[in-house]
């Protein structure tokens, strides 16, 4: 239970990719569950709510951004060049968590992930961890502790990864069962996500064992799919029976209305097909693609096929956690010009809906959590003018195209003020990485 509180801020939220709605003098009223019981502007708000606790934002108020797709332990990983997925993964990545056997490095990286997505501005967030059962524990602790809403999953390889980071396919299911009974909806904000890495690093007898864990205790499933031409191939070795990458997914049962696939670049009609079929959402991790070179994702066939879109970080292949440069990174890769409602509806709204929670979270409508951020639009965008004289338009596009500029303030989770460092960051010094 919170005390209720009316909140005074210019408010910016998604209805779709093409409307928000823009209160340039308005109020959200948060009730003692932490929902919003009213939205709306000053001068219509209903006099009952006039008692309230009163606080005032001189920032534009957003939905706290959801990152559908990003690796804990890839945290100090970022920006390491290293060409193709595969050889990156090799060279840089496994490496790293092998490390995260030891306790106090799962803990110190842990504290230090969840430090830095609140200091983005991040509430929600849909989390790969490593192969340890203890690791797992303990991000799940460190979730808990940051009180972010976090969907995660200890990762699972049974093949072509170091043999750290190897376990048989009966270990790997067994740890992932105790770890949804001590973690799946333990609270309101925690789910668990079984999660085979990608079909490459699985085992047949994996992928299928994973699918019935998931719909016996009814979790989210989480893997990447068609991110690179090398794994695709290597996938089509592995699995010579399937029709193409997704159909080693749909054999094994691990396509679901709780899946989410990361990347899905080099995709086809027929797969796309088969992912609506299933009910199947898509994390785009534009930041991750260029990065890694790994391809544009048509965005415009995933859109005709009716399929759900979220935004990822995919950290370290991304090279940060702030989704304000995912959003600007979605532009790059696309292309062409973007009107500015497009990614930030899919780093809000749309994150919400791949994550089958857009009722309860992902704008600011009466009803919903009040998860919400304070950004402070730079003064030299306003030549002079005050916030409320903006356009929705002009406040979105500032806030997507001077991603690096941007300054996240207070931040609220279910109507709770989620306390950050001083500095305004959330995040501790990260060792050079
Ligand atoms: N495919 C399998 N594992 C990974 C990973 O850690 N990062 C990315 N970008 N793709 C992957
Ligand atoms: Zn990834």
């Amino acid at each position: 239970m919170i005390t209720p509180f009316r909140l005074h801020a210019a408010l910016l939220t998604p209805h779709s990719k093409e409307r928000m709605s823009w209160h340039p003098h308005g109020v959200l009223v948060v009730d003692e569950r932490g929902a919003i019981a009213w939205r709306g502007a000053e001068e219509e708000l209903p006099e009952h709510f006039l008692p309230l606790k009163e606080i005032r934002s001189p920032h534009v108020l957003l939905p706290g951004l959801i990152d559908t797709h990003v690796h804990l332990p890839q945290l100090d990983c970022r920006g390491k060049f290293g060409a193709s997925l595969l050889e990156w993964l090799d060279r840089f990545i496994y490496p790293e968590e092998l490390r995260f056997a030891e306790e106090h490095v799962a803990r110190d990286i842990a504290r230090r992930f969840f430090a830095a997505l609140a200091g983005a501005g991040t509430t929600t967030a849909m989390v790969y961890g490593t192969v340890h059962e203890r690791a797992t524990d303990i991000a799940f602790e460190e979730a808990e502790r940051a009180r972010l809403r976090v969907v995660f999953g200890k990762v699972l390889m049974d093949r072509e990864a170091p043999a750290g980071l190897l376990e048989s396919a009966a270990d790997g299911i067994a740890a992932t069962e105790r770890l949804i009974e001590r973690w799946h909806r333990k609270t309101a904000r925690l789910w668990y996500a079984v999660t085979p890495r990608f079909a490459l690093s699985c085992t047949p007898q994996l992928l299928s064992g994973a699918a019935v864990l998931a719909k016996r205790h009814d979790t989210y499933v989480q893997t990447h799919c068609n991110e690179s031409g090398g794994e695709i191939a290597r996938v089509a070795e592995l699995f010579p029976a399937a029709p193409h990458y997704t159909g080693v997914y749909e054999a094994a049962g691990l396509l679901t209305p709780r899946t989410v696939l990361g990347h899905n670049i080099h995709t086809d009609d027929a797969q796309l097909a088969m992912l609506r079929e299933h009910d199947c959402a898509v994390a785009h991790c534009p930041d991750s693609n260029l990065f890694l070179g790994s391809g544009r994702f048509p965005i415009e066939m995933h859109e005709r096929h009716g399929i759900r879109v979220g935004l990822g970080s995919d950290v370290g292949a991304g090279t940060t956690l702030s989704m304000f440069h995912i959003m600007h990174a979605m532009s790059h890769v696309q292309a062409r010009s973007l009107h500015p409602f497009v990614p930030l509806y899919h780093a809000t709204l749309g994150g919400a809906a791949a994550l089958g929670q857009d009722e309860s979270l992902g704008s600011l409508d009466p009803g919903k959590q009040a998860d919400m951020i304070e950004v402070e639009i730079e003064q030299s965008f306003c030549r002079g003018r005050r916030l409320h004289e903006l356009s929705a338009q002009e406040i979105a596009s500032v806030l997507v195209y001077r991603s690096s500029n941007q300054r996240v303030g207070r931040m609220w989770v279910g109507g709770e003020e989620i306390q950050r460092a001083e500095d305004g960051t959330g995040a501790a010094p990260s060792p050079a990485v």
